[in-house]
């Protein structure tokens, strides 16, 4: 059953998938690789589908793959597709510029977090709509990290209590996020670094374990038990 999304929600998500995905051997684009025989963005449009703010989503594709995305996703939620870039970057500005006139906040969520919870969704939005211009989920380091010189050899030992790992979705206000790709130069791996550029300040929320990063097929393999517990 298709999904309805809200129409007075605040919220459009950007879920760019167009990216080949080669840390996950050869085959099908990352986020059209099957888990549990859905492809991981039909996970993850389904959990954004079911948060309550969300009156929008648009997805970046691979270009040669718009038509079948969008055919894929119709009986999941009602989605825009669009052809995305060569960068990360350019598939989150592709889809930004898709967001109708509406929503005032905007998530920007890899394809690869399939199964992230629709509560993440809803908990960095609330952060948005209270104020806070960039929004980002994260986690708390649990191994030790050191610094490394190109043979090896460490460095030191960096103080692992004052950092993060980063998840999405990252949220923002929408003209702060316009304004960040509008001015945007060399392309950076999330869009909260881009903010960061233009001197916004960005806030932490608590992140969730189930949204991890599909990106190995030990990733794959972790989210497929993950999902015969939820
Ligand atoms: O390659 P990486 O893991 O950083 O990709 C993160 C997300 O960005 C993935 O969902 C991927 O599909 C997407 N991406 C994209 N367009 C690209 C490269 C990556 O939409 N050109």
């Amino acid at each position: 059953m298709t999904a309805q999304l809200n129409p007075r929600g605040d919220v459009a998500v950007l879920v760019p998938a167009a990216g080949a995905g080669v840390r996950l051997g050869p085959g099908a684009p990352k986020a059209l690789r099957l888990l549990a025989g859905e492809p991981l963005l039909v996970h993850a449009v389904r959990r954004i589908a079911a948060a309550p703010s969300v009156h929008t989503i648009v997805v970046a594709a691979p270009a040669a793959d718009v038509e079948s995305v969008r055919a894929m996703l119709t009986p999941v939620a009602p989605v825009t597709v669009v052809p995305g870039g060569a960068e990360r970057q350019a598939s989150v500005a592709a889809a930004l510029a898709a967001v109708p006139a509406g929503p005032e906040i905007v998530l920007v969520h890899d394809a690869a977090r399939a199964l992230t919870p629709p509560d993440l969704v809803e908990s960095v939005a609330a952060a948005v709509r209270d104020g806070h211009d960039a929004v980002i989920p994260v986690l708390p380091v649990v191994d030790t990290i050191k610094e490394v010189d190109a043979a090896e050899q460490v460095l030191g030992t960096v103080d692992r209590s004052a950092l993060r790992a980063v998840q999405t979705p990252q949220g923002f206000r929408r003209s702060v996020l316009d304004a960040a790709h509008e001015a945007a130069g060399d392309p950076l791996t999330d869009d909260a670094g881009l903010v960061e550029k233009q001197g916004v300040p960005v806030v932490c929320v608590p992140g969730s374990e189930l949204a991890l990063k599909i990106t190995r097929p030990f990733d794959l393999a972790l989210a497929e038990h993950l999902l015969t517990l939820t």
